[in-house]
């Protein structure tokens, strides 16, 4: 009897033991770059070779991005014998080990993507039936990241698939962010705090400010529309497990302006910040928006709690974000096609964070404000906030103490 109780206390915490993701990663939402936006499967490893190099030559690295990670198209159509997945011999020659090799080198890290179905969005094998196989291949080849589509699923069921995964990679035993991509359609952020770090809360993301797309049965969607798409689901993010609004359009043909509101609005929602465009063609105006560091620093604050929106009535939206040590981040977007003009009144304005039972007090407390696109202090919660916004422009502040 005791031996058999022993033994089912073995198969007990064996089981646990493999039945976990990793935690400590992704304390603050992850940053990096991802092929798909610009290049869909049109990928090689000179593009992240020079991608790499970008990282560090223009400053990318140092602001705090760290992933390199390709989407699809880095398979060949067939597995080998084994029932390895084998990297396309015309674009990785090197192979996966010698890439991440180089990434590394850089000092930062490197990224997979991968399918819960037969296969994957373009056609590629999918991880289906080599959950384990596929883990221990990219713990192999020193993968960091894996994100991992929802295409040719059929009926399967979207939190199993996506345990199967975590519990594959635990058990491969290399820490990898697991980066949860099924558009929001099982409502993850209901049930994958436990499963992966980061999950898509939409369809793709396109490079217009405000507009759909269709594709026959999906569609692509703008900054706004992404922005719009769910409801209340702020309370799903936190150190560890994150919202994810897409990779970034910034750099990818909206407005100087526009590309400033998106990532003031990613930083906001504390969404992973991971860049979609050409790295290498950058213009000056992208990468110093991409580089911002204290905008930055309001997606990566250690308290992880995600922006909500304050008001949206007339030309401006308004969001607040509860930052630690009491400081505040504000977005004042103006929404209009041409310049606005802003006059606002601390006084007349009751903010807070019901959820995080947070208060911004500007009776007690007189905050001072600092620009943080401009990097100049432009006054304090004790006179009315007044600026020009330039049309679907932000103005982005901190409010410190
Ligand atoms: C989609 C996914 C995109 C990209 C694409 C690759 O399902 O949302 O971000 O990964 O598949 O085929």
């Amino acid at each position: 009897m005791k031996n058999r109780t022993l033994l089912l206390l073995f198969i007990f915490i064996s089981i646990n033991a493999f039945s976990q993701k990793f935690e400590g990663l992704a304390e603050t939402p992850p940053m990096g770059w991802n092929s798909w936006n610009t290049f869909a499967t049109d990928i090689n490893e000179e593009l992240v070779k020079d991608i790499a190099d970008k990282f560090v030559e223009l400053g990318l690295k140092d602001a705090g991005y760290e992933y390199i990670v390709l989407d699809d198209g880095w398979m060949s159509m067939e597995r080998d014998e084994n029932g390895d997945l084998v990297p396309d011999p015309v674009k990785f020659p090197s192979g996966m080990k010698a890439l991440a090799d180089y990434v590394h080198s850089k000092g930062l890290k490197f990224g997979l993507y991968n399918d819960a179905g037969t296969k994957t969005c373009a056609g590629y094998p999918g991880s289906r039936g080599y959950e384990y196989q596929d883990a221990k291949k990219y713990a192999e080849w020193g993968v960091d990241f894996l994100k991992y589509d929802w295409c040719n699923t059929g009926k399967q069921n979207a939190e199993a698939s996506y345990i199967t995964m975590r519990d594959a990679l635990y058990k491969a035993g290399r820490p990898v962010v697991l980066s949860i991509c099924e558009w929001g359609d099982n409502e993850p952020w209901t049930w994958a705090e436990d499963i992966g770090h980061m999950w898509r809360v939409t369809g793709d993301i396109i490079n217009c400010w405000d507009c759909e797309v269709g594709h026959g049965t999906w569609s692509s969607w703008g900054i706004w529309p992404i922005i719009n798409m769910r409801g209340n689901i702020r309370k799903a993010a936190g150190p560890g497990h994150w919202n994810d609004y897409d990779m970034m359009e910034v750099g990818n043909g909206l407005t100087d302006a526009e590309d400033r509101t998106h990532f003031a609005m990613w930083s906001m929602l504390t969404s992973p910040l991971i860049m979609g465009n050409d790295l290498r063609a950058a213009s000056k105006e992208t990468v110093k928006t991409l580089s911002n560091k204290e905008v930055i620093a309001v997606n990566q604050d250690k308290l992880g709690i995600q922006a909500l929106r304050f008001s949206n009535e007339g030309d401006f939206e308004i969001w607040v974000k509860p930052l630690a040590d009491g400081e505040w981040a504000m977005a004042f977007v103006n929404m209009a096609e041409e310049p606005k003009n802003l006059d606002f009144d601390w006084n007349k304005h009751q903010i807070g964070d019901d959820l995080n039972n947070r208060r911004l007090d500007v009776k007690n407390n007189t905050f001072q404000i600092r620009d943080l696109y401009n990097h100049t202090e432009i006054g304090n919660t004790g006179n009315n906030l007044k600026a020009t916004i330039g049309s679907h422009d932000v103005l982005m502040v901190r409010l410190k103490n």
